[in-house]
């Protein structure tokens, strides 16, 4: 039988346990070996919690026993730390976003691609379900010529939340503000189910928050290399937050998402579905399309997709690429894809312009 990856996690602060809580439940695949942070006591929190030694990065590196890391640490030191890993012969398992910039995250794609070791960036919604479907119906071409893609995310952070880190809301180390730390996720399923985008108008502001130097509001049009155009907005100033929405409109019909389910999927000549992402609303949906692997993950769930199952799926995915060297779900270059497209929004807010990709 194959020995579990071994895995060591770097920054152990907010997103750390949710990593460590997923290689505990993938304990026949995947065993925590190693915590480290800047600040010991929350490594050995951490340690204390879910288990793995608390060591230096140093030690993490050399140590031949780990086999892979997960990145944790403030956006801004993403790159560097994959780099390094890579280069040390670790497989890399980096949150979101990749870096601050898409030209940060270019040593660590060189990194991986010199080393062959396997790199991926969490963008864990991908796994919802109800994205997974929308991608079976966008693979099927279910909706017909795709022309309208329209991507909200209204949310909410308090002012409290910004003071929590020095590193939260500057551009160094978070890379921007609602789009960049928040929105990227929805960024991401925005790319992988419409494809890349060629051109973007945006305006940003600061609306309700101090001590920050990004932006809190944002709303762009964004022009798709398939000819679609669509409406982009991100907050995290909207009192109290309301759930992310993505609406799609097609020749053959109209599929929205809202909240990671599914909102609306209604195509000519197939039963509308309204309501959430069960799996009878999948399979209808998509027409059938949906395997029997998603439907029994769901009986096993109870259909209750839960934060944190989503960074379990694609831990499994990441774990299934090292063990199998095949390429992982979400590779570097999408990871560098939306920072690249968030960079476009940031530029075209600062100079009043259309910003070509
Ligand atoms: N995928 C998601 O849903 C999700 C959710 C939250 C955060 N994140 C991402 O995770 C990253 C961390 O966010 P967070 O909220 O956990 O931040 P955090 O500030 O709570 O934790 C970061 C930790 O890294 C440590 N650290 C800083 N520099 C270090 C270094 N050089 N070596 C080792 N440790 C170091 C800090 O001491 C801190 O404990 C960010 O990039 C964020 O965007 C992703």
């Amino acid at each position: 039988m194959t020995q579990p990856l071994s895995f060591a996690i770097l920054g152990c602060g907010t997103i750390a346990p949710t990593h460590a809580k997923a290689l505990l439940s993938l304990s026949d695949r995947a065993c925590l070996s190693a915590v480290c942070d800047v600040i010991p006591d929350r490594a050995e929190k951490l340690a204390s919690e879910f288990g793995g030694r608390v060591r230096t990065w140093n030690e993490i590196l050399t140590d031949p026993g780990i086999e892979a890391v997960a990145i944790c640490t403030p956006s801004g030191l993403h790159a560097a730390h994959a780099s390094e890993a890579l280069r040390a012969g670790k497989h890399v398992l980096v949150e979101k976003p990749f870096d601050v910039t898409a030209a940060a995250c270019e040593p660590a794609l060189e990194a991986a691609r010199e080393s062959g070791k396997i790199l991926s960036v969490i963008s864990q919604h991908r796994f919802d379900r109800a994205s997974r479907m929308f991608r079976g119906l966008m693979d099927e071409g279910a909706l017909g010529r795709v022309f309208g893609v329209d991507v909200h995310i209204p949310w909410f952070r308090t002012q409290e939340y910004y003071d929590s880190g020095d590193w939260r809301g500057t551009w160094e180390m978070d890379g921007g503000g609602c789009l960049m730390n928040q929105g990227i996720h929805t960024v991401d399923l925005m790319l992988w189910l419409a494809g890349p985008v060629k051109r973007v108008w945006a305006r940003t502001l600061t609306a309700a928050h101090q001590r920050i130097a990004v932006e809190d509001h944002l709303c762009a049009t964004v022009e798709f290399a398939s000819g679609a155009i669509g409406n982009l907005s991100a907050s995290t100033a909207t009192y109290p937050g309301f759930p992310v929405r993505l609406e799609f409109a097609g020749t053959e019909g109209t599929a929205i998402m809202e909240g990671d389910e599914i909102h609306t999927v209604a195509i000519r000549g197939r039963e509308t579905v309204r309501g959430r992402a069960h799996d009878h609303a999948c399979q209808v949906a998509a027409g059938g399309t949906l395997g029997a692997t998603e439907a029994s993950t769901g009986e096993a769930l109870g259909n209750q997709w839960v934060w944190g199952d989503a960074h379990r799926a694609q831990l499994e995915d990441f774990i299934g690429a090292c063990r199998e060297n095949r390429p992982p779900a979400v590779d570097g270059i999408s990871g560098r894809a939306a920072v690249a497209l968030i960079g476009a929004v940031y530029r075209s807010a600062r100079l009043g312009e259309a910003v070509d990709l």
